[in-house]
């Protein structure tokens, strides 16, 4: 199965990147605390913060690489909650570890409401497909969170997408089945992620 990646700029462009070939990444194995060692020795390197993004061919490599290999990561999912949709289930999670790691679950025609991460973040669909919609402000100089969507990508198992902190989108499960997909995201900073309003043209933190 062809291999892609994505990447989402902070003006919300949808660009394609060149992907690792399967085959070179197929390791005996490794597992999920290897990959969590390498993310955090790859992020040591980074001198300041806000240049962690620019490692992201990295992070998408070990990502793919941690998917093609780890049947563990692959596997642990929850089904969805009933009243919500939606169920998360942390995979690694640590007072003072600068990572979020995840498998989420959508049940299927289940919409996210629409945010950026204040982080980098990469998501990789493990099951089912899902409808990614991007968006941008509009540069209004009265409501500076007014914002339009410039794109939509059906993104299916094997396509990886990365996300500048600005990245603005929604996620919306396609399809007749519950949706599940790895996602990773660096330390959020306060007050640095928001939900967007499209009636009001508001964001408030979450
Ligand atoms: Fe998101």
């Amino acid at each position: 199965m062809k291999t892609l990646d994505w990447i989402v700029t902070d003006d919300g462009q949808c660009q394609t990147r060149p992907a690792t070939r399967e085959w070179d990444l197929i390791e005996e194995h490794y597992y999920l605390h290897r990959f969590l060692t390498e993310v955090i020795d790859l992020l040591a390197q980074v001198k300041h913060e806000a240049d962690e993004w620019d490692h992201l061919p990295q992070l998408r490599r070990l990502v793919r690489k941690l998917i093609i290999n780890s049947y563990y990561v692959r596997t642990q999912f929850l089904e969805p909650c009933s009243k919500t949709g939606s169920s998360v289930l942390t995979l690694y999670d640590e007072i003072g570890y600068p990572l979020t790691v995840q498998n989420v679950t959508f049940a299927p025609g289940l919409v996210s409401p629409i945010h950026n991460h204040g982080t980098w973040g990469i998501t990789a669909v493990l099951k089912g497909q899902e409808k990614q919609t991007f968006w941008r402000r509009v540069g209004d100089p009265d409501f500076p969170n007014k914002i339009e969507p410039i794109g939509e990508k059906i993104i299916s198992p094997n396509e990886i997408v990365s996300f500048a902190p600005d990245a603005i989108h929604c996620v919306e499960a396609i399809g007749d089945e519950p949706t599940v997909s790895f996602q990773i995201y660096g330390d959020t900073q306060p007050r640095s992620r928001f939900f967007f309003d499209r009636e009001t043209h508001t964001a408030k933190p979450f």
